[in-house]
């Protein structure tokens, strides 16, 4: 398949679909454009109001709080809401142009069903994003390893529907983790081009107003309200200087621990020694190829619930420290696979009578109401539908 010339088709689309009712000025209808844009990543806001009692949660939380106290929802890819095998089919004309394998079905790289603009307003805080350049290597958009999930939202566009978003919730704050995802094509790498392009996004105009400015500090509640928290988990290479003075958390790759079961701890400020405790046991692979679907869900729910009841007792230096514990996972070395899908919801069978992880999770954040939990991470984060405001544990 040759590339075509031209892979980002947002600006013919928007004109097309542009609904300029109610903008009155030219930065209005640029808005417009760019939040068109942005919605095959970002999604579409819910028009259920009744699914929406946490859009404000964070309102409500004094302005000293710690954001280290707070319990945070979190979706994992977040990006690959309506990544269904249509939409991979669609995209074949730009995702391995250069005429190399193309992608694992649809279902091996989706997480979840809704995007950003629902999760915001059902109550998720942090979003774990991927990103790289687009295969013509023009602006960075967001991928799940070799699966281009748009090839018209670019990071910037997604950026100012955050900054949207958060201009209607001013008493909101917002942790973004933005990770370098490699494997997307043939010798792509995070290089000096991906690099300057990033600067430019993150050092913007824009994103100097939304994203706050201070580096190695969580912070409070209260300097936070209406911005971005960064979590840089890309290296700037060179001798580290600029990883130290970046806005936001520099929770480097070499540090973070690949598909550990028990948790690790990452110093990302050595003067202060402000540290994260992560939980990304993504994969169960140390179960063998053949282990059933239960046993992988068994396994992930484990490594879960081990962190969190850690953050849950955590004391002294460690009850002010960041907690993530992702409980997504999947297994597709398995035989049978696991997809994200199974991992966090079961398979709706005898084979995993006590459901996938989500529902475990519900069981066991009831059981742990009143704790500290820091942030939770979900894949599905909509199924059960009790399940962020456990998290919230309001
Ligand atoms: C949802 O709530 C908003 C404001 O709270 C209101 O303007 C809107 O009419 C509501 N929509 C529905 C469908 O109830
Ligand atoms: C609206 O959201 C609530 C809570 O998530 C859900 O129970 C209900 O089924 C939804 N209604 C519609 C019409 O989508
Ligand atoms: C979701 O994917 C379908 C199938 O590819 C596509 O038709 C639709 O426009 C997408 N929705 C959004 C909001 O991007
Ligand atoms: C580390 O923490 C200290 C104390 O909060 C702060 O002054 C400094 O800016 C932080 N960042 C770095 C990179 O040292
Ligand atoms: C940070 O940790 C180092 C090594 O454990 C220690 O020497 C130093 O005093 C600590 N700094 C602070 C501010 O706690
Ligand atoms: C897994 O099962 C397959 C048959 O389904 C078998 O060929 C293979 O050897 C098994 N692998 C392991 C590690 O047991
Ligand atoms: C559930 O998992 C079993 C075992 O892998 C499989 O045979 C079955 O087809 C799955 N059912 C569904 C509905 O995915």
């Amino acid at each position: 398949m040759r590339c075509p010339s031209v892979l980002l088709l947002g600006y013919a689309a928007a004109v097309a679909a542009a609904d300029p009712s109610g903008a009155t000025t030219l930065g209005q209808l640029a808005l417009h454009k760019v939040l068109q844009d942005s919605r095959e990543v970002f999604g579409v806001e819910s028009d259920n109001n009744s699914s929406r009692p946490y859009a404000n949660w964070m309102s409500s939380v004094p302005d000293a709080t710690p954001l280290a106290h707070l319990n945070i929802p979190g979706t994992h890819d977040a990006a690959t809401w309506n990544y269904s095998q249509a939409t991979q089919d669609a995209l074949a004309y730009a995702t391995r142009c250069d005429g190399g394998a193309g992608p694992a079905p649809a279902q091996v790289y989706r997480t979840q069903r809704y995007g950003a603009a629902a999760a915001l307003d059902a109550g998720v805080r942090f979003f774990d994003l991927r990103f790289a350049f687009d295969p013509l290597d023009r602006d960075l958009v967001f991928w799940h390893g070799a699966a281009l999930l748009s090839a018209r939202a670019t990071v910037d566009d997604v950026l100012f529907a955050f900054y949207a978003w958060l201009e209607a919730h001013p008493g909101e704050a917002v942790l973004l983790s933005f990770q370098y995802e490699g494997g997307t094509k043939e010798g792509a790498g995070f290089d000096g081009a991906v690099r300057d392009r990033l600067r430019g996004v993150l050092g913007s105009d824009a994103a100097r107003r939304y994203i706050r400015q201070d580096s190695g500090r969580l912070g409070t509640v209260g300097e936070s309200r209406g911005k971005i928290v960064l979590v840089r988990r890309f290296d700037m290479g060179g001798d580290g200087a600029e990883d130290e003075v970046l806005p936001g958390l520099h929770l480097g790759p070499g540090q973070w621990l690949d598909n550990d079961r028990r948790g690790f701890e990452l110093v990302y400020n050595r003067t202060s020694n402000e540290t994260a405790y992560v939980e990304d046991y993504y994969e169960p692979s140390d179960l063998g190829a053949n282990s059933t679907v239960a046993e992988n869900i068994q396994a992930k729910m484990d490594a879960v619930k081990t962190h969190l009841e850690k953050a849950a007792a955590a004391a002294g230096d460690a009850a002010d420290s960041l907690f993530i514990t992702f409980a997504s996972g999947e297994n597709d070395a398995n035989v049978p696979h696991v997809f994200p899908q199974t991992m966090a919801l079961g398979n709706g069978t005898e084979v995993t009578p006590d459901g996938g992880v989500n529902h475990q999770l519900v069981k066991l954040l009831g059981e742990m109401r009143g704790s500290r939990l820091g942030v939770v991470v979900l894949d599905f984060f909509d199924e059960p539908a009790e399940l962020v405001g456990l998290v919230l544990g309001f």
